[in-house]
C-alpha cells in the first residue's frame, strides 16, 4: 500500500485523488491519507503528487505514517474528485515538520 505523509498538510494539491482507480483517499481540514486496505499498491498516484508526499509503506520514512493514515481513512469523507489546493499550498509546499502544529 502507499501512504500520504506530512508533505501533503496545507498543500492539498488533489492530483493524486484524480488518478486512483479505486477512489481510497480521504480528506482531513489539512492533508489527505489513504485506506490501506483499499489501495491496490499501482503507484500512478506517486508522481502525480507536486510535494512528493505519497510513498510507498516499504519506504523507511513511510513507517510513522502508517499508523496515521490507517486510523484517519476510517474517520475522515472519501475524495474522489480534485479541488483547489488549500490557499497558500505553494508556500508550504517543503516546509519541514508541518505535522506538529499543522495536522488536522
Ligand atoms: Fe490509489 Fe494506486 Fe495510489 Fe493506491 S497506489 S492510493 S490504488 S492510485
Ligand atoms: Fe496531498 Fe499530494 Fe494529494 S499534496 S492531496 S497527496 S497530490
Amino acid at each position: 500500500t502507499y501512504v500520504v505523509t506530512e508533505d501533503c498538510i496545507k498543500c492539498k494539491y488533489t492530483d493524486c485523488v484524480e488518478v486512483c482507480p479505486v477512489d481510497c483517499f480521504y480528506e482531513g481540514e489539512n492533508m489527505l491519507v489513504i485506506h490501506p486496505d483499499e489501495c491496490i499498491d499501482c503507484g500512478v498516484c506517486e508522481p502525480e503528487c507536486p510535494p512528493e508526499a505519497i510513498i510507498p509503506d516499504t519506504d523507511p520514512e513511510a513507517e510513522q505514517w502508517i499508523e496515521l493514515n490507517t486510523k484517519y481513512a476510517e474517520l475522515w469523507p472519501n475524495i474522489t474528485r480534485k479541488k483547489d489546493a488549500m490557499p497558500e499550498a505553494d508556500s508550504w509546499d517543503g516546509v519541514e515538520n508541518k505535522y506538529e502544529e499543522h495536522f488536522s
